[in-house]
């Protein structure tokens, strides 16, 4: 049986990978691209997937799979705390178009929607100071916080299976 942190890395990597299968699908198959004025839905997720590009690899070292280089992992960390702030300029109020998987509740709950991101943002400040200090041990809790963060939110703003 899997670890339920494992299998929510797991299955982020699928989606995203399932995403640019479809993407793939769709480009080959003349399907018309996103002809939204700013392609804001295209944006974000190409912003949600950069994110997880810096997220997975921190993954794998907490979970012991890869090796822990502390310069390497705190250059994540930064890199990630960077990067999270990409996204959320896209969420434009007529951005509620398919293929999303936003939910409604982005833009009927924005107080709530704020704050998961302020979550997420704190448990990043956590982590780039813990990572700072080269401690594994000290880290896994904080990556776990923010493990927490992108999942919470998943849960009330994105539909599908994550
Ligand atoms: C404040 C809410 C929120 C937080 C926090 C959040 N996400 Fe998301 N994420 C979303 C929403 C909403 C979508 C769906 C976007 C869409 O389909 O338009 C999404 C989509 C994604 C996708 C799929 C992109 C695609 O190609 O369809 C990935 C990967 C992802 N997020 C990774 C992460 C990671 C990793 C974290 C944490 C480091 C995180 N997210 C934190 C709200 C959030």
């Amino acid at each position: 049986m899997q670890h339920p942190r494992t299998s929510f890395l797991v299955r982020l990597a699928i989606a995203a990978a399932a995403v640019a299968g479809a993407l793939l699908l769709a480009s080959c198959s003349g399907t018309p691209a996103d002809t939204h004025p700013g392609q804001p839905v295209t944006k974000r997720k190409q912003a949600f997937k950069l994110m997880l590009r810096s997220f997975e690899p921190m993954g794998l070292v907490v979970r012991g799979r890869k090796e822990y280089d502390p310069q390497k992992f705190l250059d994540y960390a930064t890199d990630l705390q960077q990067l999270a702030d990409k996204p959320w300029q896209y969420f434009t109020p007529d951005s509620d178009y398919p293929p999303t998987r936003a939910k409604a509740a982005v833009w009927q709950q924005p107080e709530r929607f704020r704050a998961a991101r302020q979550k997420l943002a704190d448990s990043l400040s956590h982590l780039t100071v813990v990572a700072k200090n080269g401690n594994l041990d000290a880290i896994r809790p904080v990556f776990a916080e923010v493990e927490k963060s992108c999942q919470s939110c998943h849960r009330e703003f994105r539909g599908g299976l994550l």
